[in-house]
């Protein structure tokens, strides 16, 4: 890939979107050091204990695969897709379960891996749902939360960063599947994907 700039600084080749690109919000290495405390505290958390990742498809895939290798413990994981109703970033509070878990939670010690929590409607509801299977214990580490943007409180055990109330792409964020692959979390600044 070729290196470009934008009014932000060097980015890699992305075609037409490149000028959407704005400002890092967290950079890989500030991420990196992050997860590796996210993991350590798990590790300590759970000792003795093999917890069962559940990771939120597709935005937790980056975070978990990062986190899981940061955890020091015989963690198992499956995954589980997603589709709320409402528009692409404002969710109705209705979810639909996409893809649903291959393993049972019944005794397990479950953490949810989930990128982002905006409103938080989302993982609500996936919370009670995955409540209801008989879990030991169940807890959520969220990568992301946007500041002041809750409209459900629920306990967020393990969170990354707290980041202002912009869209954000990266690190297995996307804009209608774009830009997953960006190593730091960057604002959007095109207009947000109704
Ligand atoms: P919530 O139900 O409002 O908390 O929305 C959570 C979901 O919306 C996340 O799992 C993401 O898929 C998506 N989302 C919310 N904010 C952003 C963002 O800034 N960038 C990318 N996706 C987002």
């Amino acid at each position: 890939m070729t290196e470009t700039v934008n009014q932000h600084g060097p980015v890699t080749e992305w075609g037409e979107k490149d000028n959407l690109l704005g400002p890092v919000v967290v950079s890989a290495e500030e991420i990196a050091k992050r997860v590796a405390e996210l993991g350590a505290a798990i590790s300590s958390d759970y000792a003795g204990r093999a917890p069962l990742l559940v990771g939120v498809l597709k935005g937790a895939f980056v975070f978990l695969a990062d986190l899981a290798r940061r955890i020091d413990l015989p963690v198992e994981m499956d995954f589980m897709a997603v589709s709320s109703y409402g528009t692409a970033t404002k969710t109705s509070g209705v979810v639909r379960i996409v893809k649903d878990l291959d393993i049972d939670l019944t005794e397990r010690d479950v953490i949810v891996v989930e990128d982002i929590v905006d409103s938080g409607l989302t993982l609500s509801y996936l919370r009670k749902s995955l409540l209801a299977r008989s879990p030991a214990s169940l807890s959520i580490c969220t990568l992301l939360k946007k500041h002041g943007q809750q409209r459900v409180t629920f306990q967020l055990e393990y969170v990354g960063f707290e980041i202002p109330p912009h869209f954000v792409i990266g690190y297995g964020l996307d804009v209608a599947e774009r830009y997953r692959n960006l190593p730091d979390l960057r604002i959007y600044l095109g207009s947000e994907p109704e």
